[in-house]
Formats: structure tokens, sequence, C-alpha cells
């Protein structure tokens, strides 16, 4: 099945369209330089009817007098010297919706000339126009169908190549985020430890990436009490995957929190709400689409993810507070509160990932309220020591629209986690819940020194009291596609 709408990069011949909609500034006249005398008199004709000033969201319609006649509107960007990605941003996605509402077959978005339009800024744009017919609708008997099938984008003169290369990479991109979306919204009942460790082995089996499965038996057998712990209370056992792909002299490996479905454990959480709690499995939906992306981008790098699945059930074989579980690297844990399951996991998984000695160990998880208690739903909280992979990824994080925050791994944070009985306790106190959480994790990373920790409870998915469409975001896979294309000097 073809995604709707296609997104095209239009060339000066195909200029017709049932709609076209001209971004234009304020204090200037519709920017119709690559546009064909019929649209660009009907704009003239359209800006001077309707005393258009070119304020942001101002509007003005008109219609060519052409044989194929279409629909234009000249969108009000704002004034030039305001206008970044984030105003771009907010163009398509009006232009979008005015002609899903109105019913539009297709659309030619006409870009102004603008620094914010060209070079890599045109990525993010072509990615949530691939993004813009996103729906998951797999168990909705009636779905209304949008009409909209052709996005058509004229870029700035002297852009078209880049475009249209562009275009190859953005589509890239879409589709791991659709699929990490995809894997994210499917309902616990369905997405288990063991299903999701299928969706993973689909994938290594398409794109020819080496992977291993543990389930609870090998789990013991080296000493994973983490993910044992967590998932013991689940009539589905946990699991942990590994996968590994490409070459190249530097090594990236991913971690992704995959807790399934997260009722607190016996520490049980209150019942408003806690249906997002499907979304816990977000961090190691995030790596398997950043895994597809980094696939298919052909990236020369030696990859390795890494993926602790777990559902977190009240039951009679539940870990309980007061336990004291043995993770991966030797370090005991007291456990205080079931609910905070994530660390439990990630400190196993971790151990796995630092052993193998990676060169930069990247980890993704819905890890703390706490998290979005201090940033709100508009930042994913970022740890690291490492100020230049800290530079890396806010740069990545801001190309790429998926906002980052910096946030602190003081040594006293460190100490506040330390255990009565056992080397280490699993909460602290109420307060910098999302800074303890991470100087926990911190001790489980051995020698590595590039590593960051991406706390996305936040920005994975659009919950019931937000704006917006709700569901799974696929946060952290452009943002990390972005870092790697980067990285890999490309663009
Ligand atoms: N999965 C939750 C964190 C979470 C909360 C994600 C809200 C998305 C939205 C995590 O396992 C959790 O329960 N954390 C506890 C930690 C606490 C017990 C120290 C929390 O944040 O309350
Ligand atoms: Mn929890
Ligand atoms: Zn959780």
């Amino acid at each position: 099945m073809g995604k709707q709408p296609s997104v095209r990069i239009a060339t000066p011949r195909q200029l017709t369209s049932e709609l076209v909609i001209i971004g234009c500034f304020k204090g200037r006249a519709p920017d119709t330089g690559r546009l064909p005398s019929g649209l660009t008199n009907a704009a003239a004709r359209a800006v001077e009817r309707s005393g258009w000033k070119g304020r942001e969201k101002q509007i003005a319609r008109g219609q060519t007098r052409t044989k194929e006649s279409s629909q234009i509107a000249v969108y009000g960007l704002g004034g030039a010297a305001d206008f970044g990605s984030k105003e771009l941003r907010s163009w398509s996605a009006r232009a979008i919706k005015a002609a899903t509402e109105e019913g539009y077959r297709d659309l030619l978005l006409v870009l102004p000339d603008h620094p914010a339009v060209k070079g890599r800024a045109a990525l993010r744009l072509l990615v949530d126009l691939d993004l813009s017919g996103y729906r998951f609708d797999r168990f909705q008997s009636k779905t209304p169908k949008s009409k909209l099938r052709t996005i058509r984008v004229l870029p700035p003169a002297g852009e078209d190549k880049s475009y249209r290369e562009m275009l190859k990479v953005a589509d890239t991109v879409a589709s791991a985020v659709t699929f990490g979306r995809d894997l994210a919204n499917t309902p616990p009942n369905e997405a288990n430890p063991e299903w999701m460790a299928n969706e993973a082995r689909q994938l290594a089996s398409s794109r020819s990436m080496k992977i291993k499965v543990l389930g609870p038996k090998e789990l013991a057998r080296i000493g994973m009490g983490g993910i044992l712990a967590v998932g013991g209370g689940s009539a589905s056992p946990p699991r942990l995957v590994r996968l590994e792909w490409g070459k190249g002299p530097q090594t990236i490996s991913f971690v992704g929190k995959g807790v399934t479905f997260d009722t607190g454990g016996i520490s049980i959480k209150p019942a408003g709400g806690m249906d997002e709690m499907k979304y816990d499995k977000s961090g190691a939906c995030t790596v398997l689409g950043i895994a597809q992306a980094a696939a298919d981008l052909d990236l020369p790098f030696r990859f390795r993810a890494y993926l602790p699945l777990a559902e977190n059930m009240p039951d009679g074989l539940s870990y309980r507070p007061g336990d004291i579980v043995r993770c991966y690297n030797g370090k005991t844990v007291e456990v205080l509160n079931t609910d905070a399951e994530g660390r439990m996991i990630l400190a196993d998984a971790l151990s796995w990932a630092a052993e193998e000695e990676p060169g930069t160990l990247l980890e993704y998880s819905t890890l703390t309220g706490a998290s979005v208690v201090a940033l709100g739903h508009h930042a994913a909280s970022l740890y690291t020591p490492d100020d230049f992979l800290a530079a890396e990824l806010l740069d990545a994080a801001e190309d790429s629209n998926e906002r980052l925050w910096r946030m602190p791994l003081w040594p006293e944070y460190r100490e506040e986690m330390k255990g009565t009985h056992a080397d280490l306790r699993n909460v602290a106190g109420r307060w910098g819940g999302a800074n303890t959480a991470a100087a926990f994790l911190s001790q489980f990373v051995g020698k590595t020194e590039r590593w960051a920790h991406l706390d996305i409870a936040a920005t994975a998915y659009v919950a019931g009291d937000q704006k917006g469409s709700k569901g799974a975001t696929g946060y952290g896979v452009a943002l990390t596609s972005a870092w790697l294309l980067e990285l890999a000097n490309r663009f």
C-alpha cells in the first residue's frame, strides 16, 4: 500500500494543481518568479482584491483563468526577518489542513525564497509533508478517507536538485518514523514482549541484520536480574533483543526502554490515564525506527541496538518493594518502588551495551513523570557528561524540530541513589526525579564516556489532555537520523 498523500518535487512543467498555495512575506509581492503567467496573474489579482498585507496567517484567495483552472491561495508568512523553521512548518501544516478539509486531490506548495527553506532545514519540512497523512487506523472499522493524493513542492530557485536528493532521505526517515509510531500505538494486549521481539526479528530479516533474542532462561543464566524482576509478574515473559548491522570504524549503540505496559506493579499507579502506559515501550519503538532508518540510509557505521522488553504487572510473582536485585554488571539494587521499573531493565541492557565497548551509546526511555513536570511537553530531557555529544544532539534536535534540553548529572544526585542494604536504591526523594533517575542509569554505562540518556516521557506521545492529534509521535527517529546524517557528513 502506497502512502497517502505522496510528496513530489514540482518541475516547472507540472505547475498545475487543483489547489496552489503560495507563501508570501509581509510587505512583499508574492514570489511568483518560477510560476507560469496564469498563476502569477491570479495571485496578483487575489492580493489586490482582498487588500492583503501578508500578516502571518492572512489568506488571499483567487482562481486562474487558464484552461486548467486552479484555486490559488496566497498565505501570509509574517515578516521575513521573523521567519524560521517553526513558521515554515506551521504554514505547511495549515496548507495541508485546508487542502484536506476542502477535499482537494492535489496541492502545489510554492515555497518562499528564504534561508529557512534551504539546505538541511528542508529535510524536516519534507519529512513532515510525508507524515501529514499518518493515521493509526488498523482497529477502526470505518475511517474517513482523505482525498489528498499528491503534494507537490516548488522549491526556491536553485534548490531543485538538493530538494530532489533530500526527498529521498525524507521518505526513508518518514517511513522509519511511521514504523516507530505504529509499534508504539499498538495496544498492549497485542504488543507484549514477544510481539515486540517478533517485530525486531522481521526488521532484522528484511535488512540483513544479526539478531539475538534472549528469553527468561537465558536472562537468568547470564544474570539479568533487573529485566527478570520487572517481567516476573506478567503472563507474557520478558525478552532482551540485541541487533547488529552496518560496517564502519565507529560503533554506535542504542538502547530503548520497552515496557509494553506499565501498571506500576505492586506500587500500582492510579487508574486515571493508565491506558497511556501502553506508550511505555516508546524508547524501544524509537530505537527500532532508528535501526530501520540507519539501515536504509546505508550509513558508514557499525550499529548495535538493545531492547529490554517487559510488562510491569501486579501478581503473586511480581517483584516487590524491599527486594534486592542483582543487575548484569554485578551491582545490587534495593527496590523501593516497583513503578521505577524502567531503570531496572535499562540497568541490565546498558551494562551489556557498555560491556561491548561502543564508541557512542544513546539510550531512549519514557523514564519519569518528573521530566514532564520540568519541561512540559515541549522538549525531551538530555543527560550526557560529554559536551561535544551534547552539542551535536542539540543541533540535530534544532534541525529536526524534536526539541531537547540538557539537564544536570551532578554527583549530588548520584549520592541520593545509594542504597541502605544494597549498592543502589531505585528511587530517591520526590525532588529532581528525572535527574536522580539519570544518575542511577549513569552507574551502568561502565567505561563508556560518550553516552547520553534521553528521557522522552514528555514527547513520545500526545496524551488525551494535550492539543494535536493523539498518539505516538515517533520522537527521536527524525532527531537521531539528522544526527547520524551529520556525523556521516551528508548534507
Ligand atoms: N513510565 C513511567 C514514567 C512516565 C510517566 C512516562 C508519565 C510517561 C508519562 C515510569 O516507569 C514511572 O512510573 N516513573 C515514576 C518514577 C517514580 C516511581 C520514582 C514516576 O515518574 O512517577
Ligand atoms: Mn513505572
Ligand atoms: Zn515505566
